[in-house]
This record gives structure tokens, sequence and C-alpha cells, in this order.
């Protein structure tokens, strides 16, 4: 079967999400290789695109789930994850949250020391605790979640109090964790983040595991280098090896990405509408059937994705703003972007939309979400119908 995107397209609708299956188990198995530290447990962050037959790939790769919310517990627990491998790291959970999760038998990172309290005081054996080290890095400063402007973590200042709450409540912290930023290409900022979190860790008596995150970053720019993999691997597995000599046991090494797993394996492609130009400005603006409903990332992070016109690769380089069809002048993928010539009906490929695409997406304007794809082995199966108008509409009591 084809797999050509305008047989893609003519066969399930535009605009799609098209991802990868075979291109998300080789950054799986790559992440595996770049660390020799032992035991090492990967997990995926599962918020960076929560489609079952991606996690799926993920999983079956011996990875974990790192989850965030309820639902996403209860995504992993759908896919046959065992709850031992399920870490549910909590961001101003609820009472009832903490309940369903403790009855669900998997671990909780607490964010907080008011949350660690509660745990404890419920009775609950075990837990991991996130720690913010003061150093924050990240490709927007809206996607970076440490140092002193966020709202995550434990500050690792804090750690006496921390375990003063295990010695008075009993809950044993077993498990270490940091997430300081997202699209870090710098591995140099990571380790120092590491080495802080480190020296928290090393005070936790009853510690089995340090989980140094996620936040690897993916090249979205052709400027850009990836972030060097074999370098963070190296440091991680360097540094576990000093802890747990100075411990005198072995302690687990944890990892959790989510786009570095995901988003090069994710294309939205999107039909032009109308091409048009401003006789004043001079700016030309190509309309996609597709808008920040879908891809939310240029608007809320002025982020960069790689645009191909793909019915017309070799078409003459023009300048343009391709926007979207969201009734709001911030509906833009991108500014002065130079793309082949582009006329209504091409196909665009908005490129490494795997990874906070869909996952991000809403109804905005009441436009359906679109329908998702997986390519597996050269044959494109559908994951996700396209959102019916019935349902959109029928979700409100009439
Ligand atoms: N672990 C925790 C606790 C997290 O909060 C996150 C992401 C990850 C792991 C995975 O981070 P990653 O490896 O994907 O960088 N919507 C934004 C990204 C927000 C990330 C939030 N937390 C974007 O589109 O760039």
């Amino acid at each position: 079967m084809s797999v050509r995107p305008v047989d893609l397209v003519a066969r399930f609708g535009s605009p799609l999400y098209v991802y990868d299956l075979d291109l998300v188990r080789a950054r799986a198995r790559a992440l595996k290789a770049a660390i020799s530290h032992r035991p090492f447990q990967p997990l995926y962050a599962i918020k960076a695109n929560p489609c079952p037959a991606v996690a799926a790939a993920i999983v079956g790769e011996g990875f974990g789930i790192d989850a965030v919310s309820p639902g996403e517990v209860a995504m992993a627990l759908r896919l046959g994850v065992k709850p031992e491998l399920v870490l549910y790291t909590e961001n101003n959970m609820d009472d009832g949250e903490q309940a369903e999760a403790v009855a669900q038998g998997v671990l909780i990172t607490c964010g907080s020391l008011s949350r660690l309290e509660s745990l404890g005081r419920a009775g609950v054996s075990t837990c991991a605790v996130r720690f913010n080290p003061d150093i924050g890095a990240g490709a927007h400063e809206k996607i970076c979640t440490a140092g002193p402007l966020t709202k995550f973590g434990v500050h690792h200042s804090e750690i006496d109090a921390v375990l003063r709450v295990e010695q008075a409540t009993g809950i044993r912290v077993v498990g270490c964790h940091m997430h300081i930023g997202s699209g870090i290409l710098d591995a140099d900022v990571y380790v120092r983040a590491m080495a802080v979190i480190l020296s928290v860790a090393e005070k936790l008596p009853h510690l089995r595991f340090i989980d140094f995150g996620g936040g690897i970053g993916i090249p979205y720019r052709a400027d850009q280098e990836p972030m060097d993999l074999a370098r963070l691997g190296k440091e991680a597995s360097r540094l576990m090896a000093g802890v747990c000599e100075r411990i005198g046991r072995s302690i687990e090494l944890r990892l959790e990405p989510g786009r570095f797993l995901v988003a090069e394996a994710g294309t939205l492609y999107t039909t032009v509408t109308s091409v048009k130009t401003n006789p004043d400005s001079g700016r030309t603006f190509v309309g996609c059937d597709t808008g920040f409903n879908h891809l939310i990332r240029p608007a809320m992070y002025d982020a960069y994705h790689r645009i191909e016109n793909v019915s017309n690769p070799h078409g003459v380089a023009t300048k343009v703003d391709v926007v979207g069809n969201i009734c709001e002048s911030g509906d833009l993928f991108a500014r002065d972007r130079v793309l082949p010539e582009a006329s209504p009906g091409d196909l665009f490929a908005l490129r490494d939309t795997g990874a906070y695409g869909f996952a991000m997406a809403s109804t905005y304007n009441l436009r359906p979400l679109p329908a998702e794809v997986v390519i597996e082995g050269g044959v494109a199966r559908l994951v996700r119908e396209r959102q019916r108008m019935t349902d959109l509409l029928n979700a409100w009591s009439w």
C-alpha cells in the first residue's frame, strides 16, 4: 500500500497527522544505546504524544511511562504497562487524584512538601520527590521547568525538610527526580543540573532510583545540531557510578524523554486553501486548512517547524507567511519563510510535529480534531478518525 503523502491525504483526508513508528522505535533504541549504567529504566513522557499506537511502540522497547495526570495514568495502564513502571509526576494534584493513584499502585513523584506530607499522612509507603536544582533550561521560557521562576518541584536546599517528613510519617523517598526544561540541545546544562540533583540524592536513605527527567531537544532548524546523546549518556553513567560507589549500593537510573522519541516521526499534512498578497506590504499569505487549533507550538512558543511544499517541491522560491484557518492574527505557522511557490490545492508538510502537536490540539472555532495515521513497515493505518462534527456538537446537552 502506498504511503505517498498525496495518497494518504486522498485516503484519510486533510489535515492529517502521520507518525512513522519505525523512526519512533529507532529513537527509543538510540536512547537505550547511549546509556551504559545499569540498572537503567527509560520512561516515555506520554504527554508528548498519547496516541496508543505510538506509545505502544515505545513501551514495546522496554520503556515505562511518565504520567502527569489521571488520564495519562489510565492510558498507561490500558496499554498494559505494569503499575510499577508508571511514574506519576504530580503537579498540583488534588486529594482525590492522590487517592486514585495510590489505589492504582503507581508511584507518585511529589512536586511539593505539602503533597509529600499528604502522602505520608495517608500511610503511603513509598514515593519519589521532584527537586528543583535551580538550573533551568529549554527552548523557550514557557518550557523551562526549573529555576526561581517556575512552579515545579521542591527546591534542592529543602532536602532537610524532606528528610523530616520521611522521619515524621514513615514514608520512604525511593526516587529522586528532576526535569529542568524541554527542547534542550546543550548537554552541558543538563550535566550541571544532574550534579546538583546527585548531591541531594545521596542524602536520601531509602533511595532506589534517580530520574533525570526528559528535555532532550531535536534540531527543528537546519542549522541546529542534535544534542550530543553519547556525551549525555556518558556523563549520566559516570555520575551514577560515583553515586553508587559513595552510597555503597546499586541505584537505578531513569530518563523520561518525550519529544526526542516522537517529534521527528510526526508530520502534519495540510492543504493550501488560498494564496494572496497585500498590495501595501507586499506580504504574501499562504493559507492552510489547519491552524493553531491543531498545532499550537508556533503561536505559543514561536516554535519553528520545517515546511515543505510536497506538491511543488521545485517551484520558484518565494518569501511567504504560512497561516492557518483560525480567526486570530496569531494563527501563524511561519513568517517570512522562503518556500517553493504555492497554489490552492497544494499539499504542505509541517515537519517534526510528532511531539506536542495533536497532544495540544483543541476544537477552537468549533473545528474538529484531525485524523491520525501511523506508518509501520511501509503500511499506513488509521488510528484515530477525524472527529465528526456531530460528536463535537453533541458534547453539549441540547
Ligand atoms: N518529564 C516531565 C516531568 C515533564 O514535565 C516533561 C515535559 C517531560 C518529562 C518530557 O519533556 P521532553 O522530553 O518532551 O522535552 N509543549 C511544549 C513542551 C512542554 C513539556 C512539558 N513537560 C512544547 O511543545 O515544546
